[in-house]
């Protein structure tokens, strides 16, 4: 084999073996908070929550869409929201009550939270 053979050769398998390392990079903190808020959706959609609401009609339930818009998207509403889900809730909107969900584990219940807090586009605050 000649010269040029060989470095021609040699540099099409540097070529090949050199690509592959890309991205990984994003946000951590914001990827992990559209994870969970993905996470409430999946669960949200997966039980009775449906029933009652709609994402943007008033049913039996208010809208979660006017749920988004009348609170921040903060930890503490998450928090907040995620005990009302599990407990139960009434006289906030109106006279019907949401029952209760005691089954429902609080980090589950802190997704669907997320998930209704996002509606209104606002982004978690940390
Ligand atoms: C039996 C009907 C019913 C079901 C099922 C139900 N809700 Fe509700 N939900 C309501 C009603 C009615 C209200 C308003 C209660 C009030 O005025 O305090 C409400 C309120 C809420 C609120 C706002 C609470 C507040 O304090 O402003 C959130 C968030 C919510 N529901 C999420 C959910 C999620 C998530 C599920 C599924 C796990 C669910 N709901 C299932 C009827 C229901």
């Amino acid at each position: 084999m000649n010269k040029p053979v060989i470095l021609l050769l040699f540099s099409a398998f540097l070529f090949a073996c050199g690509g592959g390392k890309e991205g990984g990079n994003e946000n951590e903190s914001k990827n992990s908070s559209a994870e969970l808020i993905k996470k409430g959706e999946l669960l949200v959609n997966a039980s009775d929550c449906k029933t009652c609401h709609h994402q943007v009609n008033k049913i039996i339930g208010p809208s979660h869409l006017d749920v988004a818009k009348k609170y921040e998207f903060t930890q503490a509403n998450v928090k907040m929201l995620a005990d009302r889900i599990i407990k139960g809730s009434s006289g906030v909107w109106g006279d019907i009550p949401m029952t209760a969900h005691p089954d429902l584990p609080m980090t589950d219940a802190e997704n669907m939270a997320r998930y209704v807090l996002s509606l209104d586009g606002e982004a978690e605050k940390q």
